[in-house]
């Protein structure tokens, strides 16, 4: 521990509101507990959930003020504590392990992590590469492979399949076997979809009888993964794509759907919350997440699955700028923000 300086630089809120609330904080160095591993941070990428905590709309998942957010992290281990067998001081980690109330986030220069939640970094990754991952990964898991089961041949529709969730379920699908689409709203997206794996790329604003008529020939989609959002109000578009039988799973429930489709074509309905572990100090469903985690970071290195990175290049001061940029809906893919040069 003698090389780990007491005190660290970090970007805190002390309260709810824009991306102005952020500020510089010099900040103790997080203890490391049993069962954690404190990371020298080198990266960590924007969700909406950390955008959505900061602004106070989901406010009670907020770490105690000050209060350091995110929880998508990529470093190297510089302290290992009690009953941590399966990591060792200098190990490249990547993972989702804070940024919510009872943790700490990876907006600062060290964090202590449940190692659990944590994996080897895929080798073939850039630090910023791999803090791109963890959230929307485990999530697109959990979605497709876990709730939705898809098998070989099934046709799958993606929506949002450029977002950070979408571009990876895209992915994920398409190794599943399934006959992948994926909506979005401009050709240049489009094509991005298709070259991550998509075997067609429509734009979401059609008419959902005439996509589902052009690519299931009316019978509707056998799974639809809606990794849309609040606001969209998209269940009811899900519903109405999906085939008899069908699987929906979506990230987000807010907003209101007739659930009459469901009855009518037997659909099974399914969300997905990942951070549920977390919140729970669920240990068990962390150590599912170091799990994924591990199995995807081989499924990087074989280049099965590869994250793309918006075309920006954030660093820890320019905080408030990344969250502004992905609140405006201007990015593609994942924002990412550096926080060691
Ligand atoms: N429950 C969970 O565990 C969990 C985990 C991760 C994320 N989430 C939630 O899931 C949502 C997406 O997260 P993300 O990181 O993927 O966000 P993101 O990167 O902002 O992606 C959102 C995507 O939604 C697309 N979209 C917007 N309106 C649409 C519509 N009407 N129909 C189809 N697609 C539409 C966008 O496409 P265009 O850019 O082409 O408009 C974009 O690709 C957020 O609300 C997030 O909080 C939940």
């Amino acid at each position: 521990m003698s090389d780990i300086p007491e005190t660290m630089d970090a970007q805190v809120i002390r309260e709810h509101g824009d991306p102005e609330v952020f500020e510089s904080a010099t900040l103790d160095v997080p203890e490391v507990d049993a069962n954690e591993v404190l990371v020298e941070v080198a990266a960590t990428s924007v969700n909406p959930v950390d955008t959505k905590i900061r602004s106070g709309f989901a406010s009670g998942l907020c770490p105690d003020f000050p209060a350091v957010l995110h929880g998508d992290v990529a470093g190297e281990i510089v302290a290992v504590g009690e009953g941590v067998d399966e990591f060792a001081v200098g190990d490249e980690v990547y993972g989702c392990p804070g940024g919510l109330a009872g943790t700490t986030g990876a907006l600062a220069e060290y964090a202590a992590a449940d190692a659990a939640t944590l994996a080897h970094k895929p080798d073939s990754l850039s630090m910023r590469e791999a803090a791109a991952l963890p959230l929307v990964t485990i999530t697109a898991w959990d979605g497709l492979v876990t709730r939705a089961d898809v098998s070989p041949g099934e046709s799958v529709l993606v929506h949002g399949g450029t977002g950070g969730v979408g571009h990876v379920g895209v992915q994920i699908a398409s190794l599943e076997g399934g006959v992948v689409h994926a909506t979005a709203s401009t050709d240049e997206k489009r094509a991005l979809a298709e070259e991550l794996g998509a075997d067609h790329a429509f734009d979401y604003r059609r008419d959902v009888a005439d996509y589902t008529d052009e690519y299931t020939d009316g019978e509707g989609f056998d799974v639809v993964f809606d990794t849309v959002g609040a606001g969209a109000d998209n269940l009811g578009n899900d519903f109405a794509a999906a085939g008899v039988k069908g699987r929906v799973v979506t990230t987000v429930s807010r907003g209101e759907a007739d659930l009459d489709p469901v009855h009518s074509k037997g659909l099974s309905v399914d969300t997905v919350f990942m951070l549920l572990p977390l919140i729970h100090d669920d240990h068990a469903g962390r150590l599912r997440h170091g799990e994924i985690l591990d199995r995807v970071a081989t499924l990087v290195d074989e280049g099965d699955i590869v994250p793309h990175l918006d075309d920006t290049d954030y660093t820890l001061d320019e905080i408030g700028d990344a969250h502004r940029r992905l609140e405006a809906g201007e990015h593609v893919g994942k924002i990412t923000v550096r926080v060691k040069d």
